[in-house]
Protein backbone atom coordinates (compact mmCIF):
# COMPACT_ATOMS: atom_id res chain seq x y z
CA UNK A 1 0.00 0.00 0.00
CA UNK A 2 1.51 3.33 -0.93
CA UNK A 3 1.03 6.40 1.34
CA UNK A 4 -0.95 9.20 -0.49
CA UNK A 5 -0.28 12.32 1.86
CA UNK A 6 1.81 14.50 -0.17
CA UNK A 7 -0.87 14.79 -3.13
CA UNK A 8 -2.58 18.46 -2.36
CA UNK A 9 -1.28 21.27 -4.78
CA UNK A 10 -1.66 23.86 -1.57
CA UNK A 11 0.52 21.14 0.23
CA UNK A 12 3.29 21.05 -2.46
CA UNK A 13 3.52 24.27 -2.88
CA UNK A 14 3.75 24.85 1.20
CA UNK A 15 6.25 22.34 0.59
CA UNK A 16 8.54 23.48 -1.57
CA UNK A 17 8.39 27.06 0.15
CA UNK A 18 9.21 25.77 3.39
CA UNK A 19 11.07 22.78 3.93
CA UNK A 20 14.53 22.04 5.12
CA UNK A 21 17.61 21.48 2.89
CA UNK A 22 20.09 18.66 4.10
CA UNK A 23 22.99 20.37 5.05
CA UNK A 24 26.29 20.71 2.22
CA UNK A 25 28.50 18.45 4.74
CA UNK A 26 25.94 15.51 4.36
CA UNK A 27 26.07 15.67 0.69
CA UNK A 28 29.85 15.73 1.06
CA UNK A 29 29.83 12.54 3.32
CA UNK A 30 27.27 10.80 1.14
CA UNK A 31 29.68 11.61 -2.04
CA UNK A 32 32.85 11.20 -0.43
CA UNK A 33 31.49 7.17 0.11
CA UNK A 34 30.41 6.49 -3.48
CA UNK A 35 33.99 7.89 -4.42
CA UNK A 36 35.45 5.29 -1.44
CA UNK A 37 33.16 2.17 -2.45
CA UNK A 38 32.27 2.29 -6.59
CA UNK A 39 35.31 5.50 -7.73
CA UNK A 40 34.23 8.03 -10.29
CA UNK A 41 32.75 8.38 -12.88
CA UNK A 42 29.56 9.63 -11.01
CA UNK A 43 26.99 9.32 -14.32
CA UNK A 44 23.48 8.79 -12.55
CA UNK A 45 22.26 9.65 -9.24
CA UNK A 46 18.30 8.81 -8.20
CA UNK A 47 16.59 10.32 -5.52
CA UNK A 48 13.65 8.56 -3.96
CA UNK A 49 10.32 10.55 -2.55
CA UNK A 50 12.34 13.59 -3.79
CA UNK A 51 8.68 15.65 -3.16
CA UNK A 52 9.19 19.05 -4.10
CA UNK A 53 13.34 18.61 -4.67
CA UNK A 54 15.25 19.75 -2.05
CA UNK A 55 17.87 16.68 -2.00
CA UNK A 56 17.80 16.07 -5.48
CA UNK A 57 19.05 19.94 -6.07
CA UNK A 58 22.23 19.25 -4.00
CA UNK A 59 23.46 16.04 -5.82
CA UNK A 60 23.08 18.05 -9.25
CA UNK A 61 26.97 19.58 -9.49
CA UNK A 62 28.24 15.84 -8.59
CA UNK A 63 26.38 13.63 -11.38
CA UNK A 64 26.26 13.73 -15.01
CA UNK A 65 22.30 13.25 -14.85
CA UNK A 66 20.29 13.33 -11.82
CA UNK A 67 17.04 12.11 -11.66
CA UNK A 68 13.81 13.10 -9.20
CA UNK A 69 11.49 10.02 -8.45
CA UNK A 70 8.31 10.40 -6.73
CA UNK A 71 4.42 9.00 -6.20
CA UNK A 72 2.98 12.66 -5.57
CA UNK A 73 2.23 14.63 -9.39
CA UNK A 74 1.85 17.82 -7.53
CA UNK A 75 4.94 17.73 -6.01
CA UNK A 76 6.93 16.58 -8.92
CA UNK A 77 5.40 19.47 -10.63
CA UNK A 78 6.62 22.13 -8.02
CA UNK A 79 10.46 20.66 -7.92
CA UNK A 80 10.28 21.03 -12.00
CA UNK A 81 8.96 24.69 -11.49
CA UNK A 82 12.40 25.37 -9.76
CA UNK A 83 14.63 26.81 -12.71
CA UNK A 84 18.46 26.39 -13.33
CA UNK A 85 19.17 22.62 -13.59
CA UNK A 86 19.83 21.24 -16.80
CA UNK A 87 20.88 18.16 -15.80
CA UNK A 88 17.99 16.79 -13.78
CA UNK A 89 14.76 15.57 -14.53
CA UNK A 90 11.76 14.38 -12.87
CA UNK A 91 9.40 11.61 -12.93
CA UNK A 92 6.40 9.74 -11.45
CA UNK A 93 7.56 6.77 -9.79
CA UNK A 94 7.64 4.34 -7.13
CA UNK A 95 10.63 3.51 -4.85
CA UNK A 96 9.51 0.33 -5.00
CA UNK A 97 9.30 -0.17 -8.83
CA UNK A 98 12.00 1.76 -10.31
CA UNK A 99 12.26 2.42 -14.36
CA UNK A 100 15.91 1.63 -14.42
CA UNK A 101 17.74 -1.25 -15.85
CA UNK A 102 19.97 -3.48 -13.82
CA UNK A 103 23.30 -2.72 -12.65
CA UNK A 104 22.76 1.37 -14.00
CA UNK A 105 22.26 3.49 -11.10
CA UNK A 106 25.27 5.19 -9.15
CA UNK A 107 23.64 6.67 -6.05
CA UNK A 108 20.37 5.83 -4.28
CA UNK A 109 18.79 8.49 -2.04
CA UNK A 110 15.76 9.37 -0.09
CA UNK A 111 15.63 12.30 2.32
CA UNK A 112 13.08 12.10 4.42
CA UNK A 113 11.38 9.29 2.55
CA UNK A 114 12.79 5.87 2.79
CA UNK A 115 9.65 5.45 6.15
CA UNK A 116 6.87 5.72 3.34
CA UNK A 117 8.73 2.96 1.38
CA UNK A 118 7.41 -0.67 1.31
CA UNK A 119 10.76 -2.01 3.16
CA UNK A 120 11.23 -5.38 1.08
CA UNK A 121 10.38 -4.40 -2.06
CA UNK A 122 12.40 -0.89 -2.05
CA UNK A 123 15.48 -3.22 -1.20
CA UNK A 124 14.73 -5.80 -3.76
CA UNK A 125 14.61 -2.78 -6.44
CA UNK A 126 17.78 -0.73 -4.71
CA UNK A 127 19.81 -4.48 -5.27
CA UNK A 128 18.87 -4.76 -8.77
CA UNK A 129 19.50 -1.03 -10.09
CA UNK A 130 22.49 -0.46 -8.44
CA UNK A 131 25.83 -0.91 -10.35
CA UNK A 132 28.47 -3.01 -8.22
CA UNK A 133 29.89 -0.73 -5.60
CA UNK A 134 26.59 2.30 -6.10
CA UNK A 135 25.41 3.53 -3.03
CA UNK A 136 22.20 3.95 -0.93
CA UNK A 137 21.86 6.88 1.36
CA UNK A 138 18.86 7.58 3.56
CA UNK A 139 18.52 10.46 5.48
CA UNK A 140 16.19 12.30 7.29
CA UNK A 141 15.87 13.98 11.50
CA UNK A 142 14.46 12.64 14.00
CA UNK A 143 12.16 14.93 15.89
CA UNK A 144 9.38 16.85 14.91
CA UNK A 145 10.88 20.40 15.55
CA UNK A 146 14.24 22.35 15.47
CA UNK A 147 15.33 23.19 18.55
CA UNK A 148 15.64 26.96 18.40
CA UNK A 149 17.42 30.04 20.02
CA UNK A 150 16.19 33.56 20.71
CA UNK A 151 17.59 35.78 23.32
CA UNK A 152 16.86 33.76 26.65
CA UNK A 153 13.60 33.13 25.23
CA UNK A 154 14.51 29.46 23.47
CA UNK A 155 12.92 27.11 26.27
CA UNK A 156 9.71 28.79 25.94
CA UNK A 157 10.27 28.34 22.00
CA UNK A 158 10.52 24.78 22.21
CA UNK A 159 8.03 24.59 24.97
CA UNK A 160 5.54 25.56 22.18
CA UNK A 161 6.95 23.73 19.52
CA UNK A 162 6.36 20.66 21.83
CA UNK A 163 2.57 21.88 22.66
CA UNK A 164 1.54 21.91 18.40
CA UNK A 165 3.61 18.58 18.16
CA UNK A 166 1.11 17.15 21.06
CA UNK A 167 -1.78 18.29 18.95
CA UNK A 168 -0.57 16.84 15.85
CA UNK A 169 0.21 13.70 17.40
CA UNK A 170 -3.27 11.94 17.07
CA UNK A 171 -3.05 12.44 13.34
CA UNK A 172 0.23 10.92 12.83
CA UNK A 173 0.98 8.47 10.72
CA UNK A 174 2.50 5.30 12.52
CA UNK A 175 5.13 5.52 9.60
CA UNK A 176 6.85 8.59 11.14
CA UNK A 177 7.74 6.77 14.09
CA UNK A 178 10.04 4.68 11.52
CA UNK A 179 11.51 7.93 10.56
CA UNK A 180 11.99 8.92 14.08
CA UNK A 181 13.89 5.76 14.77
CA UNK A 182 16.49 6.69 12.36
CA UNK A 183 15.10 3.39 9.77
CA UNK A 184 16.42 1.23 12.20
CA UNK A 185 14.67 -1.69 10.88
CA UNK A 186 15.12 -1.16 7.23
CA UNK A 187 19.15 -0.23 8.21
CA UNK A 188 18.92 -3.98 9.45
CA UNK A 189 17.27 -5.48 6.42
CA UNK A 190 19.87 -4.34 4.24
CA UNK A 191 21.51 -7.35 2.81
CA UNK A 192 24.74 -5.39 2.25
CA UNK A 193 27.56 -6.01 4.55
CA UNK A 194 28.80 -2.90 3.80
CA UNK A 195 26.48 -0.73 5.80
CA UNK A 196 26.98 2.03 8.44
CA UNK A 197 24.40 4.60 10.27
CA UNK A 198 26.07 7.96 10.62
CA UNK A 199 24.37 10.23 13.61
CA UNK A 200 24.04 13.27 15.71
CA UNK A 201 25.06 15.46 12.17
CA UNK A 202 23.86 18.65 13.63
CA UNK A 203 22.67 21.67 10.38
CA UNK A 204 22.99 25.07 12.17
CA UNK A 205 20.75 28.10 10.19
CA UNK A 206 18.21 30.73 10.99
CA UNK A 207 14.36 30.58 10.48
CA UNK A 208 11.57 33.21 10.43
CA UNK A 209 8.77 32.70 12.87
CA UNK A 210 7.06 33.17 9.45
CA UNK A 211 8.56 30.30 8.31
CA UNK A 212 8.54 27.86 11.52
CA UNK A 213 5.01 28.39 10.72
CA UNK A 214 5.09 27.48 7.22
CA UNK A 215 7.21 24.75 8.40
CA UNK A 216 4.46 23.34 10.30
CA UNK A 217 1.95 23.98 7.74
CA UNK A 218 4.04 21.50 5.34
CA UNK A 219 4.03 18.52 7.96
CA UNK A 220 1.51 15.74 6.96
CA UNK A 221 0.26 15.39 10.40
CA UNK A 222 -0.88 18.76 9.89
CA UNK A 223 -2.54 18.50 6.77
CA UNK A 224 -4.52 15.06 8.26
CA UNK A 225 -5.48 17.31 10.99
CA UNK A 226 -6.42 20.67 8.47
CA UNK A 227 -8.90 17.69 6.83
CA UNK A 228 -10.49 17.05 10.08
CA UNK A 229 -11.11 20.39 11.05
CA UNK A 230 -9.70 22.92 9.19
CA UNK A 231 -10.84 26.12 10.98
CA UNK A 232 -9.05 24.50 14.46
CA UNK A 233 -6.01 23.93 12.11
CA UNK A 234 -5.99 27.05 10.96
CA UNK A 235 -6.57 28.68 14.39
CA UNK A 236 -3.59 26.63 15.65
CA UNK A 237 -1.18 28.69 13.33
CA UNK A 238 -2.71 31.95 14.31
CA UNK A 239 -2.25 31.10 17.73
CA UNK A 240 1.24 29.67 17.54
CA UNK A 241 2.36 32.51 15.52
CA UNK A 242 1.01 35.11 18.13
CA UNK A 243 2.57 33.17 21.11
CA UNK A 244 5.94 32.91 19.18
CA UNK A 245 5.63 36.90 18.64
CA UNK A 246 4.38 37.35 22.24
CA UNK A 247 7.35 35.17 24.18
CA UNK A 248 9.94 36.88 21.93
CA UNK A 249 8.91 40.42 22.44
CA UNK A 250 8.46 41.30 18.71
CA UNK A 251 5.77 42.69 16.29
CA UNK A 252 7.15 41.23 12.77
CA UNK A 253 7.31 37.80 11.96
CA UNK A 254 9.96 37.94 9.79
CA UNK A 255 11.70 38.58 13.15
CA UNK A 256 14.40 35.55 12.53
CA UNK A 257 15.98 33.08 15.49
CA UNK A 258 18.45 30.30 15.33
CA UNK A 259 17.56 26.74 14.35
CA UNK A 260 19.62 23.38 15.20
CA UNK A 261 18.35 20.39 13.70
CA UNK A 262 20.27 16.85 14.00
CA UNK A 263 20.44 14.25 10.81
CA UNK A 264 21.26 10.77 10.39
CA UNK A 265 22.45 8.99 7.20
CA UNK A 266 22.05 5.21 6.67
CA UNK A 267 24.63 4.83 4.42
CA UNK A 268 25.46 1.43 2.14
CA UNK A 269 27.21 -0.04 -0.91
CA UNK A 270 26.70 -3.09 -3.11
CA UNK A 271 29.40 -5.19 -3.05
CA UNK A 272 31.42 -4.84 -5.70
C1 LIG B 1 8.32 13.88 3.65
S1 LIG B 1 8.36 14.02 1.88
C2 LIG B 1 10.09 14.29 1.58
C3 LIG B 1 10.33 15.05 0.33
C4 LIG B 1 11.79 15.47 0.05
N1 LIG B 1 12.64 14.33 -0.17
C5 LIG B 1 12.34 16.33 1.16
O1 LIG B 1 13.43 16.03 1.68
O2 LIG B 1 11.74 17.36 1.49
C6 LIG B 1 8.13 12.34 1.36
C7 LIG B 1 7.92 12.19 -0.14
O3 LIG B 1 7.95 10.79 -0.46
C8 LIG B 1 6.98 10.53 -1.47
N2 LIG B 1 6.67 9.10 -1.42
C9 LIG B 1 5.95 8.44 -0.48
N3 LIG B 1 5.91 7.13 -0.76
C10 LIG B 1 6.63 6.94 -1.90
C11 LIG B 1 6.98 5.80 -2.68
N4 LIG B 1 6.56 4.60 -2.32
N5 LIG B 1 7.73 5.98 -3.78
C12 LIG B 1 8.15 7.22 -4.15
N6 LIG B 1 7.85 8.34 -3.45
C13 LIG B 1 7.12 8.21 -2.33
C14 LIG B 1 5.82 11.46 -1.10
O4 LIG B 1 4.96 11.70 -2.19
C15 LIG B 1 6.57 12.72 -0.63
O5 LIG B 1 6.78 13.62 -1.69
Amino acid sequence: MAYRLFEGKDHASIYQKYRFTPPDELINIIIQNLDKKKGKPHVLAVDLGCGTGQNTRLLGPHFQAVEGIDISESQLEEAKGVPGYPNITYRKGSAEDLPFPDGSVDLLTAASAAHWFDQSRFLAEACRVLKPGGCVALLGYSCFFPRLHYQDCGERLNQICEEVKQVMLPYTSNQVAVAFSKLEELYSAIPFPDKERIEGLQSNSSTSVRNLIGYIESISSFQAYKKKDPQRAENLLLHTQNRFLEEMGVMSPDTEMKQELEYYCVLASKPL
